[in-house]
């Protein structure tokens, strides 16, 4: 086989034994320890104070300029940086150029400031190194493991003490896995279920996913009602047209979402709960998003009906704010995962109690522990302050937009996301009153205005608003852009998402108002 190509660093750096060494055993020398020290401090108080002084949410480079500067494909022969020189250019050279997610006019995406002591506990997992995939690489942690399961499972199921004594620590049950995201806890849930799965509103991205290892076309999306939950009505006909026209297809389960990735909204738990009891139909919700609101005494009430799902995806790396990236998979019956485990000479060997065994991830990362650590950390309380002060905000923010003569709240929160769009009041009132082909035409004029009021606004790197398309007035040919905030950052206030939107009405009236 031919040798590859290799590059030359103009360093004296070498590859040798000696530093191979230290840089598995210890720093190289007091300096570089020291400098180590130095720059964990920085990494975890100074990045994003760094990141806010230097650029608000990330630099005006281009993709294409920044594309241009990655075209290296040779790996060096030799060393090309200490690890100090490496953190420093991460932290002044790469940083400046990812986006601070962290900053509290960051608010668009279900991304954001994580507390700093995740970086404590994501170092210690990457320092154990533990593979949660079995027992011989991770004996306690496991254990641990199965014990944070069993306490959300309790926060969403909430069975007898007398359950959660028999099945925490039992090696033949599992009340839940940890899997990569939202996305692959759908993969592990459409392997259980791979002949119909009837997804609740317009294909969710990640039901999509699932989707992609059983067949899309089994995926039916149910229409949305007018304030963007699950049509029940045509659930309940899309239910008895496939029972009619096609008794043999077998609806294997119906997905309900807590928290919709677009508008927040939570569909009627207890009312597809109940359909799915009346038809036997496995009943999935996807909580990804909305989950911990759980957590709220004030607030988990909208959720209420969670506890009637036969399964349950939560993300850790939304709103338990943990860094990328957890999903995590519930089922209320402990026996449901047996239906896919699976085994191997080398791992999960029949009759071990590897966790790896019911889940379709393989080696993983210890993210329990962060769980586990930052659940006792922040407390129940600590968690609900934070989903209390995102609905709230959510709320106040919907009526600043309310109040405003050039916009137009499109979706209210329920939890913590909301629509809305540049919309002057004089074209809300028209839009009411003209028929489909001028409101089809006025709305095009709109979305063009939004869509560019969204880059400009990103472009100029102070703040961050996302945008997304709905239909609407179930017409096909009538969709809207709309502007689309998510409010997670404890730091976001009132005064800072009026700031987002006096710089948006700026935008608007300065260079894009022409346009409609
Ligand atoms: C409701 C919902 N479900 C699932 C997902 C997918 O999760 P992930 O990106 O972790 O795979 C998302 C992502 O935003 C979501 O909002």
């Amino acid at each position: 086989m031919a040798e590859y190509a290799t590059i030359q660093p103009k360093t004296d750096l070498v590859a040798d034994w000696e530093r191979l060494f230290k840089v598995f055993i210890r720093p190289e020398d007091d300096d570089c320890r020291a400098t180590l020290i130095k720059y964990m401090e920085r990494i975890l108080f100074g990045l994003h104070d760094f990141l806010k002084k230097n650029v608000g949410i990330t630099e005006a480079r281009s993709l294409k300029d920044l594309s241009e500067s990655f075209t290296d494909t040779l790996i060096s022969e030799n060393p090309e940086k200490k690890l100090a020189d490496v953190i420093t250019c991460l932290i002044k050279e790469i940083a400046p150029h990812a986006v601070n997610v962290a900053s509290p006019y960051f608010v668009g995406h279900m991304t954001s400031a994580i507390p700093f002591f995740m970086v404590h506990l994501k170092t210690i997992v990457a320092a154990l190194n533990q593979n949660v995939v079995k027992l011989e690489t991770s004996k306690v942690v496991s254990i641990i493991e199965k014990q944070v399961i069993a306490k959300i499972h309790r926060m969403i199921y909430d069975k007898t003490e007398a359950f959660y004594r028999e099945h925490v620590q039992n090696a033949d049950t599992s009340l839940g896995a940890f899997v990569e995201g939202g996305t692959t806890a759908a993969y592990d849930r459409a392997q259980h279920v791979s002949d119909v799965v009837v997804a609740l509103r317009d294909l969710l991205s990640s039901m999509g996913a699932g989707g992609r290892i059983t067949h899309q076309e089994d995926i039916l999306p149910i229409d949305l009602d007018a304030s963007n939950k699950i049509n029940i009505h045509h659930l309940k006909n899309t239910i008895s047209r496939l029972k009619t026209h096609s008794p043999r297809t077998c609806i294997l389960a119906i997905v309900g979402i807590a928290g919709a990735t677009e508008t927040g909204t939570v569909d009627p738990l207890e009312q597809i709960a109940e359909i799915c009891s009346r038809h036997k139909i496995h009943f999935h919700v996807d909580a990804a998003w909305g989950g911990a609101t759980l957590f709220s005494k004030k607030y988990r009430h909208l959720l209420s009906g969670i506890d009637f799902a036969d399964s349950v995806t939560i993300d850790g790396h939304k709103q338990f704010y943990m860094p990328m990236s957890c999903g995590m998979l519930y089922f209320k019956d402990p026996l449901s995962m047996d239906a896919i485990a699976y085994h191997a000479n080398y791992v999960n060997r029949w009759g071990s109690v590897d966790l790896g065994i019911k889940t379709l991830s393989g080696s993983r990362e210890a993210n329990s522990l962060v769980l586990d650590c930052a659940l006792k950390i922040m407390g129940a309380k600590g968690y609900s302050l934070l989903i209390d002060h995102g609905i709230e905000t959510a709320a106040d923010f919907a009526e600043e937009i309310r109040s405003r003569d050039n916009f137009q709240l499109v979706t209210p929160p329920e939890l913590n996301i909301l629509t809305y769009r540049i919309c002057p009041r004089n074209l809300q009132n028209r839009l009411m009153r003209v028929g489909a082909d001028e409101r089809r035409q006025i709305n095009q004029k709109l979305n063009a205005v939004n869509r560019d009021l969204q880059r400009i606004q990103r472009e100029a790197g102070s703040s961050f608003v996302s945008r997304t398309k709905f239909k609407v007035n179930n017409d096909p040919d009538d969709e809207i852009v709309v502007l689309r905030s998510v409010i997670m950052n404890p730091m976001t206030t009132i005064s800072i998402l009026r700031e987002i939107l006096d710089e948006q009405e700026e935008i608007f009236l300065k260079q894009l108002q022409h346009l409609i």
